[in-house]
């Protein structure tokens, strides 16, 4: 009798956490290395967040809380949800947890059984179909391509459909790719979506405050009222407000469905960090002139390095509306030589060969699902992306 779960032989380690390990460890040589493989703002956490968890500390706010969240964050995501979405939920239908991760780990664990599809479209970030086959569904992987900006087309949706989904994943801005969905964009999915009333709509609005110039950002039952007994909204305070080490995530959807996850987080974890979850009130309803600042930064560095980038030979790198993360192609590297003599024959030989000759360490595309191509979190200083992209370009150069 085998000791580990059958589960595991079904999922594969994070590749991103890998990247960040490898450049760790070359740092750790003495190896100059700049690392663009992670997925968090460099900014530190805004000082009245941090206040209001000292103060809830110094009040003793340091008990259990209710599985769900405390009331008064509830309350907050609720208005939250009016405020900038026009969403009218009521605090008993949302629900807090120890980042968006485990929000969505425990609405496949309280929804899939075995054979259930769930589609997600491609590129995709790298959580999504592991958690997927480990609550024992099955990832249904529809590709995007570069040439439609990395947006699912609505007839592939349509195609990928059966009587078994369960769910469509959909990410905008998105991790990897930092392509949003405009109005139209999305109004032609879920136009898919009204049609096939047995799917229900995971929507991760994880980096709804990171869109750039005039872009507005929209969610699925924004623009499509009728899915909102069918649809999953979820967010968090993680990357919006500089809060990843909080982990603090949160939801809200039909309330059998929020019973439901609010049931496994019960035996689970229970309540997430009481301290976390009162700096999270203070997050969205305290004042939000940090995510505007952060937000002119982000776009400052997105247009420096998709510029350094389409200078690079062999590269081209679409301009993404939002996120911080750039997905660019290597296509035109495949099949050259490296400074160190080895053919690059994938997308993966590619990070290799620039993390080993450059020391820059970016992620691989068949680690979302879309290759070949890169991603480059530019959550790092404006110095060290233009160094980052001027050694992408004498690499590149030097590729024979
Ligand atoms: C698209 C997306 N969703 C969800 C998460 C999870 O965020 P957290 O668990 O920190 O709230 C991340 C974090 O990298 C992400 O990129």
């Amino acid at each position: 009798m085998a000791f580990l779960a059958d589960a595991l032989s079904r999922v594969k380690p994070s590749a991103t956490i890998a990247v960040s390990q490898k450049a760790r460890e070359l740092k750790a040589k003495g190896r100059d290395v700049i690392g663009l493989g992670a997925g968090e703002p460099d900014f530190d956490t805004p000082d009245n967040v941090k206040q209001a968890a000292i103060e809830a500390i110094n009040r003793g706010e340091t008990k259990y809380t209710p599985v769900s969240g405390i009331p008064q964050l509830r309350e907050a995501i609720a208005k939250k949800f009016k405020r900038e979405n026009n969403l009218d939920y009521t605090a008993a239908q949302t629900i807090v947890g120890t980042g968006g991760k485990q929000i969505l780990f425990n609405a496949f664990m309280a929804t899939l059984n075995a054979g259930d599809e769930v589609i997600i479209p491609a590129p995709y970030w790298v959580s999504y179909p592991e958690m997927v086959a480990l609550c024992g569904g099955t990832p249904v992987i529809v590709s995007a391509t570069q040439e439609n900006n990395f947006k699912l087309q609505p007839a592939d949706l349509e195609k990928a459909i059966t009587d078994k989904t369960k769910w469509f994943i959909f990410n905008s801005p998105s991790n990897p790719s930092g392509a949003a969905y405009s109005y139209d964009e999305l109004k032609a999915l879920t136009d898919v979506l009204v049609k096939y009333p047995h799917v229900w709509v995971l929507t991760d609005d994880m980096y709804e405050h990171l869109t750039f110039g005039d872009f507005k950002f929209v969610t699925p039952v924004e623009v499509e009222p009728t899915l909102y007994d069918r649809t999953l909204t979820m967010n968090g305070v993680s990357k919006a407000y500089a809060m990843t080490g909080w982990r603090i995530g949160y939801a809200a959807g039909p309330l059998e469905l929020i019973k439901a996850m609010d049931m496994i987080q019960g035996q689970q974890t229970s309540g997430a960090s009481s301290i976390a979850q009162w700096a999270a009130v203070e997050a969205l309803n305290g004042p939000q002139d940090f995510v505007a600042k952060n937000k002119a930064i982000f776009e400052g560095r997105r247009d420096l390095v998709v510029s350094m980038l389409n200078q690079a030979k062999g590269i081209s790198c679409p301009n993404p509306e939002g996120a911080f993360y750039v997905y660019p192609s290597c296509k035109g590297l495949i099949g050259k030589t490296a400074p160190s003599g080895k053919v690059i024959e994938t997308d993966e030989d590619f990070v290799t060969e620039l993390l080993e000759t450059e020391g820059v360490a970016v992620v691989h595309g068949s680690a979302f699902g879309l290759g070949p191509n890169f991603r480059i979190s530019y959550a790092t200083s404006e110095d060290l992306l233009e160094e980052a992209c001027r050694r992408i370009q004498r690499f590149c150069n030097n590729c024979k």
